[in-house]
């Protein structure tokens, strides 16, 4: 199996063909019934990886592995496991046998939420990933990729934020998870495991596959912006309330940096080649993945109405307590050493979104 087609598709430099490493090609994803691990399964299946899925389908649904076999023609392994649950972790291991890498998703994550139950957020979200770094080297696996997120930099200094910038007080248990877990990550690297890691920082990622066969299923009332405007084109919502129009910024809406669900992906298929690859030149490396583009929120919904030709009502709303005014990460380093580069314009990931929507709808999902 060669994996060097993904050069032209995304600029990962892969030049040796997979066999020559002589070892498993089988990849982990807890949480990969996930919006985001879906999307990841996609492409490790395409680039050539063997997925097994751990999920608890807490905010997922197991039909979402039909989505993914639709698109690629493969079934990936499921197990509805807990990964909080070191025993059940322990026995799938057992039988996949070798197995190659881990790509740990699974984690609650709604910011809200975690105010309310912040025991549920740390036992959830570290527990579960002590045990899967634990399995990682009890298994003699080569690479851990951890998701983590901007919200480690807090309200930043300055932005595009390079992965150099400091870490913030956190402002949420959620925001706090991530932290703790990269000091985790890190601690238990230094006692000289013998797999590497990667942490990945997400920006805001959105959107949904092009075929529409997979996407984001929010739970109840979305908490996040994109799904909230694709709900309210529908007429599910309403109106769409903008939380805020007085912050520095040009429109006086907060900026985020939304990154493409696939193009985030991707990223993490160049993440796992370079450790499975050997290529990895620290024990843990960090990653920013985001377009390096600010756009604020009233620039996000005018966007998505000039791509879908769909009105979305909007009130002004007074600020949203926690936001971070405006952030935007700088992707340098993800762009030379991983060979990752964002590359799905705006306009193009929002008509996914709202394709995605209008398919939920057919399905009579919602
Ligand atoms: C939050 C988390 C981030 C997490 C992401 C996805 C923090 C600081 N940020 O990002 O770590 O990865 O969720 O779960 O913890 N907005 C509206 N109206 C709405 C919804 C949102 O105006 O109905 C605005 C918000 O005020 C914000 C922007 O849209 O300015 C983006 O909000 P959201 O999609 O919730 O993501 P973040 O808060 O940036």
């Amino acid at each position: 199996m060669f994996l060097c087609f993904r050069k032209k598709a995304y600029l990962c430099s892969i030049e040796t063909p997979y066999n020559n490493y002589n070892m498993a090609n089988k990849i982990v994803l807890t949480g990969g019934c996930g919006f985001i691990g879906s999307h990841t399964c996609v492409e490790l299946q395409n680039a050539g990886y063997d997925v097994v899925i751990f999920d608890n389908l807490s905010n997922s649904e197991a039909s979402v592995v039909d989505g993914i076999e639709r698109i690629t023609g493969k079934r990936p392994a499921f197990y509805q496991i807990d990964c909080t649950n070191k025993g059940d972790v322990y026995q799938a291991f057992q039988k996949e046998g070798p197995i190659a890498g881990v790509i740990h998703f699974a984690a609650s994550k709604a910011v809200g939420e975690s105010v309310q139950k912040p025991l549920l957020y740390y036992r959830n979200n570290l527990s579960s990933l002590m045990n899967m770094m634990e399995a990682a080297e009890d298994f003699h696996l080569k690479g851990f990729v951890f998701s983590s997120s901007c919200t480690v930099y807090g309200e930043p200094d300055q932005s595009p934020v390079d992965e150099n910038a400091p870490i913030k007080p956190a402002t949420s248990p959620y925001g706090n998870t991530k932290q703790i877990a990269e000091e985790i990550i890190k601690d238990y690297l230094h006692t000289g495991v013998g797999f590497n890691a990667i942490i990945l920082r997400y920006f805001n990622p959105i959107g949904a596959h092009p075929t529409a066969e997979i996407g984001e299923l929010p739970r109840g009332v979305p908490q996040n912006l994109l799904p909230y405007v694709c709900q309210t084109a529908m007429g599910i919502r309403k109106e769409l309330n903008v939380f805020g129009n007085d912050y520095n910024t040009p429109d006086g809406s907060c900026i985020r940096d939304y990154i493409d669900v696939t193009d985030l992906a991707k990223a993490h298929v160049c993440a796992l080649d370079r450790m499975v690859q050997g290529k990895s030149e620290e024990k843990i490396e960090y990653y920013n993945l985001g377009t390096g583009n600010g756009v604020s929120v009233l620039e996000l919904v005018n966007t998505f109405m000039e791509a879908t030709g769909v009105n979305v009502p909007y009130v002004i709303k007074g600020r949203r307590e926690g936001d971070i005014e405006k952030i935007w990460g700088n992707p340098g380093r993800a762009n030379t050493v991983l060979g990752w580069k964002a590359q799905v314009p705006l306009k193009e990931t929002l008509a996914n979104a709202w394709r995605w929507q209008t398919r939920l709808r057919e399905k009579g999902v919602m």
